[in-house]
Parts: C-alpha cells; sequence; structure tokens
C-alpha cells in the first residue's frame, strides 16, 4: 500500500506572535515542520506533499526538495488545506496519511503502528488520540456507547460535557485515499470559527457507515501541538529529553540531563561524558570517551576521541584525538586541531592548522594560520593576520618556539626548530634553527628610582 503523506502547514500561527511563521519556529535546533517531515521519511513515505499557505516561499525555501507543495491561497481551516493536496495526488491511491506542521513530537514509531492498526481494520480513517489532564484547546474525540469513534469536536464547539472529555484529538489520522477527498468537499464551516474543518471528515465517514477507527499514543507529548510559547518551551523540554534518553541509552553519561542541550542531528560516541550546561548544535559530531563541559558550546564541530573541552565555544572547527580545549577557549571557523593539542585559556583560533602536540596555553590568537608539530605558544603571543585590508597568512614550523608575548605581523614565516625571543614583534622570516630577537635592548639606570621619583612629586607640587 502506498503511503502518502500529507502536512498541513499554511496556518500563520497568530498565537505565537512572532514574525516567523509558525511552523518554522525551532524546537531543539530545528523548525518544527522539519521535524515532522524527518518522520514521513522514517517510515519511508511514497509521497511527501506539504500544504504551504502563509511564509510559503520560506518554508519552502526551508525544505527545499524534500517534499512536493500545494499551496493554500487563503487559510480557510484545516479541511480547506486538506483539499489543496488533491491535484497533486491524481492518479495516486493508497493511504493518505495527515499531520500537522505544528506537532514535532511524533515519533514514526507510533505513525507505524497507526497505519498497521488501519490497515488491519480495514478503516475508512484511523484517528490519532492522547489522553492529555489538560484537554483545553484541542478537539475532543466523541464516542459512541460501544467506545467507537463517531466525531472529533473543536474546543470551540464544545458543550459542558465535552469540555470535560480528555481524550483528544492530535491531528493526525489516517485515511483510505478516495475516501477522504470524498468527505472533504462535504465538509462546512457553520462552526464557531467558521472555519472548514479536518475533523469533520470523521463525523461524515461514520455518519455514511465507513469504519472510524481511534489510536491512542501511548505517550501522550507525541500529540503535543504548538500553538504558543509556552507550548513551544513544553515541546523542545520533551524533545530534549527524548534526544537525550537516546544518548544516554546509546552508551553516554550526561550528568544533568535538565541542563544539556543536544540538538537532533548531534552524534556522540559511547563513554562520552556531557557535563550541565552544554549545548551541541547542528552537525556536530563528538567521538568516544571525551568529557565535554561543563558550558561547552559546540556548533557543527567535529571532535575526536578522548578530548576534553571545557567552558569553551567551538563553531565549525575540528578538534583531534586527546587534545584539550579550555577553560575559557574560543575556536571559530577553520579552527583545526590535531592530536593531543592543548589550547588553554583565553585562546582564540580561527582558521588555523596546529599540528600534533602544539600547545597554546594562554591568552593567545591564532588566525589564518598554518602551525606545525609541537609548537610552543607562549602567554600572549599573536598572529597580527589583518592589516586593515587583508588577511596575511603566518606560517610557523615544526618545533619552533613562540616566546610570550610576541607579535607575528603576517605574512610571515618561522621556520623548524626556531625560537622567538619573547617581546619580539616579527616582520621578517625566521629560518629554520634561528633565534630572532626583535625588541629594544634593555637599559639600567643604578640608583636612579629615587630621583625619578623626586622629580614626579616636584611636577605635581608645581601643578596644584
Ligand atoms: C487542530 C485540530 C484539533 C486538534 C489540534 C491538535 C482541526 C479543525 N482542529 O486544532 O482537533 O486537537 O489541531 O494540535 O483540524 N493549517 C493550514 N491551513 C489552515 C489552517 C491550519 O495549513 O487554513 C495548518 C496549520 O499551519 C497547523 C495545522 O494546520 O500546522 C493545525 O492548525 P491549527 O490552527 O493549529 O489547529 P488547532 O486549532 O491547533
Ligand atoms: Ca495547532
Amino acid at each position: 500500500m502506498r503511503i502518502l503523506g500529507i502536512v498541513l502547514a499554511g496556518g500563520q500561527g497568530k498565537r505565537m506572535k512572532s514574525k516567523l511563521y509558525k511552523v518554522m519556529h525551532p524546537v531543539c535546533g530545528k523548525p518544527l515542520v522539519g521535524h515532522v517531515v524527518d518522520v514521513l521519511d522514517e517510515i519511508q513515505a511514497d509521497r511527501k506533499i506539504v500544504v504551504v499557505g502563509h511564509g510559503a516561499e520560506t518554508v519552502k525555501a526551508y525544505l527545499g526538495d524534500r517534499a512536493e507543495y500545494a499551496l493554500q491561497a487563503q487559510q480557510l481551516g484545516t479541511g480547506h488545506a486538506a483539499i489543496q493536496a488533491e491535484a497533486l495526488l491524481e492518479g495516486d491511491d493508497g493511504i493518505a496519511i495527515i499531520t500537522f506542521g505544528d506537532t514535532p513530537l511524533i515519533s514514526g514509531d507510533s505513525l507505524k503502528e497507526m497505519i498497521r492498526l488501519h490497515s488491519e481494520s480495514g478503516a475508512a480513517a484511523t484517528v490519532m488520540s492522547a489522553k492529555l489532564d489538560n484537554p483545553f484547546g484541542y478537539g475532543r474525540i466523541i464516542r459512541n456507547a460501544d467506545g467507537d469513534v463517531v466525531g472529533i469536536v473543536e474546543q470551540k464547539d464544545c458543550t459542558e460535557d465535552q469540555k470535560r472529555i480528555n481524550e483528544i484529538n492530535t491531528g493526525i489520522c489516517c485515511f483510505d485515499k478516495r475516501k477522504l477527498f470524498e468527505a472533504l468537499k462535504q465538509v462546512k464551516n457553520d462552526n464557531a470559527q467558521q472555519e472548514y474543518y479536518l475533523t469533520d471528515v470523521i463525523g461524515i465517514l461514520n455518519g455514511q457507515g465507513d469504519k472510524v477507527v481511534g489510536y491512542i499514543t501511548a505517550d501522550a507529548t507525541e500529540g503535543m501541538g504548538i500553538n504558543d510559547r509556552v507550548q513551544l518551551s513544553e515541546a523542545e523540554q520533551a524533545m530534549r529529553a527524548r534526544i537525550n534518553r537516546r544518548h544516554m541509552l546509546n552508551g553516554v553519561t550526561i550528568i544533568d540531563p535538565s541542563h544539556t542541550y543536544i540538538e537532533k542531528e548531534v552524534r556522540i560516541g559511547s563513554d562520552t561524558v556531557v557535563y550541565p550546561g552544554t549545548v551541541l548544535k547542528g552537525r556536530t559530531v563528538i567521538g568516544e570517551e571525551c568529557q565535554i563541559g561543563p558550558h561547552a558550546d559546540i556548533t557543527d564541530s567535529t571532535v575526536s576521541d578522548r578530548v576534553a573541552i571545557q567552558h569553551s565555544v567551538l563553531l565549525e572547527a575540528e578538534v583531534g584525538e586527546e587534545t584539550t580545549v579550555g577553560p575559557y577557549a574560543y575556536l571559530r571557523p577553520g579552527a583545526r586541531l590535531g592530536r593531543q593539542v592543548k589550547i588553554g585559556d583565553f585562546v582564540e583560533i580561527k582558521n588555523a592548522t596546529l599540528g600534533e602536540g602544539t600547545k597554546v596555553s594562554h591568552l593567545s590568537y591564532v588566525g589564518d594560520a598554518q602551525v606545525g608539530k609541537n609548537v610552543n605558544v607562549g602567554c600572549g603571543a599573536i598572529t597580527v593576520n589583518y592589516d586593515g585590508f587583508n588577511k596575511n597568512l603566518t606560517v610557523i614550523g615544526d618545533d619552533a618556539f613562540i616566546g610570550s608575548n610576541v607579535n607575528l605581523i603576517a605574512p610571515v614565516k618561522i621556520g623548524e626548530g626556531a625560537y622567538v625571543v619573547a617581546g619580539s614583534t616579527i616582520t621578517h622570516e625566521v629560518e629554520p634553527g634561528d633565534v630572532a630577537i626583535a625588541r629594544e635592548r634593555q637599559t639600567n639606570k643604578p640608583g636612579y628610582a629615587e630621583k625619578l621619583r623626586q622629580r614626579f612629586k616636584a611636577n605635581k607640587a608645581k601643578k596644584s
């Protein structure tokens, strides 16, 4: 049976009070609608049609060729949105599965289970419901005395009795495709919101004697719909808990999951320990047996095995095995650290490759540089990579020693094993094995300190 996925994502999301369209609001770093399309991918849906309206171009630009698009020019309700997919599905038959772009927590397993139940029971429609302690705002599932689903009533159309029903419509449902579109044509908008409700299809099918089945999700959070920022934060929390749990079951220690923020695509090797305050984003990959955090903020970076990162920010960086970073380091795009490198406190690395065993222990800036192996960059040494117009390259050979507070004025090259004396400002190439000293020679004036003090004192008295 073909699975025809339809995602309704055309609403504006007024209750978000935002310039950003609702389905583009991120949960754990990914727009709501992205999570929903992920799940359709997971169940290998044969078609994925996203109904777009508000922010159509933004949603299309984000999803790209992951989906097909049907435009709902005016937002007249979920039933009206669903009907927009009909033209694209002409000539295609199977199970139409409707999901909402604002329901990001649905899991592939639940969808599969629902489809299985739908197929086995030969139903015309299967509705996914959930039991909530606080059902306010959701459509309620109406069952008859035998427990069969006979209809769905929206919050705003509920009687007082119906408001007490705690089984809610998640909005996710599957249908015999033909029956869905036939029934949608009969939906009217004579309700509190004057909208064409998708949910009315359930009553219509039931009324014409078609079988409607209810599938209650075991995990009620899966049905959470995001209408406002409170629900957005609740979804974030639920999704985060789910992601953290997956990593823990895979062998990652997370000291305090309630203070650890890991986006969906991040990968972490086993026996890595993640300390509180850590934020792992984008396509970050962390190796095995690492110590990450406390307070590591890592985006789109690759970290090898047995690395320790404390109180640091990494963006598009690569970190080799057994390297240590921080506390308080900043690795910016293009920072590529080899094995057993040491990056200490208040060090910034940008667009620079550092070879195995190299140490930049304190208070340095290394930008636009190629640094060899076992180089020591002393405290406060910096590359002067920018002249106000161009970014220039610094090359440092293996085993070189760069003393404290050295300025390397790029473009400049320091040869293998060379030794640059502390406090030097280097403007010319240093050949391999040479010592470079580029600073004023010191002069001492014996006993002069007291004379100097007297002079300053006299000056001050004169002024006042
Ligand atoms: C809907 C359901 C409700 C269910 C709840 C679950 C209906 C009538 N109501 O209510 O039973 O309990 O979801 O979260 O179906 N959309 C469009 N075009 C429109 C209107 C909406 O594409 O004209 C999209 C929205 O972008 C959104 C989804 O459909 O992703 C749901 O719309 P929303 O307005 O949030 O419906 P709810 O009031 O939450
Ligand atoms: Ca909603």
